[in-house]
């Protein structure tokens, strides 16, 4: 490749999970250490980050399809932009990536990504560089602090996974489970809150197995961890995703009963209601087992809104069994879930399992599921009718006016009045839809 001018704007494209999201704004505030400025709206940047998810679908193709247009977008913009590859598809493929586009410059993993700066001078100079390593907790100590965002921020606390469930790439592509070291967090968030956080949710892949020693030196669980930082001034709000049945405690689960920042919301995936199935995913826990933990939670915090990930044709799945994960959520009544369609990836157990189901089948499964799906989270949003809450305030919306937030229930809420983006405003659920509230302003604002 021949050197290039350095770098003067970047874009990040970041796709998959929030944890991605959080690796695309610390590459960001990276690249502006060196004074290399987000591109503006609407034009060609000079460094293009492909953050990339494998967890499923066509990712690879996707990527070699989004290199092809950046490629000739540039061409028409009379520019040839450098382009990195990050992310788990960068992880899983490096290799391949680099032999088959040579449009791209650097290929940098999920955990490397804080030598991007020096990739970025290879890179520069002419030379094509990659970097998949998994050191794991060095990129932490290695980023730059925490730039002024919106008012709701992400914070990874934990990364990778023991679990290997049969139909997922995570342990392979993000590594063995690694807890951020207590104090790190709580300068972090502290950080977070100075450049105007109001909210904070803690990532990581399987966050409630998050461990670490507290200031005292006592081992500590996610629910030790989430009560300092509600102790941080300033801060209103914490949240947590995406959290594993087996790594609930009982510390985490009292929490919810006890730390009024922490937010009435509980993302906890089952994936399916069938105990066969279930176990063919190796998830250890059976459908009944996850309902008792509900329980628990509904116990302490009894207007928990919960939200779940389902996974519809896994190999040999039934219509029995997938009439039991049409039950579970029956039985869960869940707020808002996400639904996927299994797919099959390279190197995961299940990929060469019998019984792979049919594309048609797989369709009709889960427009059923998300149809049930739907009319759960539309009751509840309905039963949500005459409530009075807070809203984090955290755009404009399309009306004149008219401001968009979340609810304690992570449910989009729309109301009108005088505010501003990061205000907390008390206001009615007055009106429901299956997607959002309408809001009346009942109190002033506490900003
Ligand atoms: N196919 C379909 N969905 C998957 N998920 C993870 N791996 C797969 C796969 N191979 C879903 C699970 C998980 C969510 C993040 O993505 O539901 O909880
Ligand atoms: Fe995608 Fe999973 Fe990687 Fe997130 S962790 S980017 S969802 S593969």
């Amino acid at each position: 490749m021949k050197p290039q001018t350095p770098p003067q704007t970047y874009r990040v494209k970041s796709f998959g999970c929030q944890m991605n999201v959080y690796d695309g704004e610390r590459m960001g505030e990276l690249l502006a250490e060196r004074g290399i400025q987000p591109a503006p709206e609407g034009e060609e940047a000079d460094l293009v980050i492909l953050n990339t998810c494998h967890i499923r679908e066509k990712a690879a193709e996707k990527v070699y399809s989004d290199i092809g247009r950046l490629v000739k977008a540039g061409e028409e913009a009379g520019k040839k932009p450098l382009i990195a590859v990050a992310g788990c598809v960068a992880q899983a493929e490096g290799e391949e990536i680099m032999a088959r586009a040579p449009a791209v410059s650097i290929v940098v993993g999920p955990q490397a990504y804080h030598r991007l700066p020096e990739m970025l001078d290879r890179a520069v100079n002419g030379e094509r560089a990659t970097d998949t390593d998994m050191p794991a907790i060095a990129k932490f100590d290695a980023l730059p602090a925490r730039a002024k965002r919106g008012p709701s921020a992400f914070l990874t606390v934990q990364e990778g996974c023991d679990k290997f469930c049969t139909y997922c790439v995570v342990p392979y592509t993000r590594g063995a489970e690694i807890s951020r070291p207590f104090s790190h967090l709580v300068t972090e968030a502290q950080k977070l809150v100075e450049a105007g956080a109001k909210e904070i949710t803690l990532l990581g892949q399987n966050v409630n197995a998050w461990e670490g020693e507290d200031e005292k030196g006592r081992r500590t669980g996610l629910g030790g961890l989430i009560r300092r930082l509600a102790e941080i001034d300033g801060l209103a709000r914490i949240r947590y995703t995406t959290s594993h049945p087996n790594d609930m405690d009982e510390d985490l689960i009292a929490a919810h009963g006890e730390v009024a920042k922490l937010m009435p919301y509980l993302h906890l995936p089952v994936q399916s209601g069938s105990d066969r199935v279930l176990k063919a995913m190796n998830r250890q826990h059976t459908a009944d087992s996850y309902l008792k933990l509900i329980e628990k939670f509904r116990a302490v915090r009894p207007d928990i809104a919960l939200s779940g990930d389902f996974i519809v044709g896994f190999p040999g799945e039934t219509e029995a069994e997938f009439a039991d994960t049409l039950k579970i959520v029956d039985e869960v009544r869940y707020a808002a879930c996400f639904s996927f369609k299994y797919s099959p990836r390279p190197g995961t157990p299940a990929a060469t399992m019998d019984g792979q189901i049919a594309p048609d089948v797989m369709d009709d499964r889960l427009q059923r599921l998300q149809q049930r799906i739907g009319q759960h989270q539309y009751a509840f949003n309905q039963a949500s009718i005459g409530k009075r809450c807070e809203v984090l305030v955290e755009r404009k919306g399309r009306h004149p006016g008219q401001w968009l937030g979340k609810s304690p229930w992570l449910q989009s809420v729309h109301f009108e009045g005088d505010h501003a983006i990061g205000d907390l405003v008390e206001v009615t659920l007055a009106e429901a839809g299956p997607n959002s509230l309408k809001g009346m302003v009942a109190a002033a604002v506490r900003a």
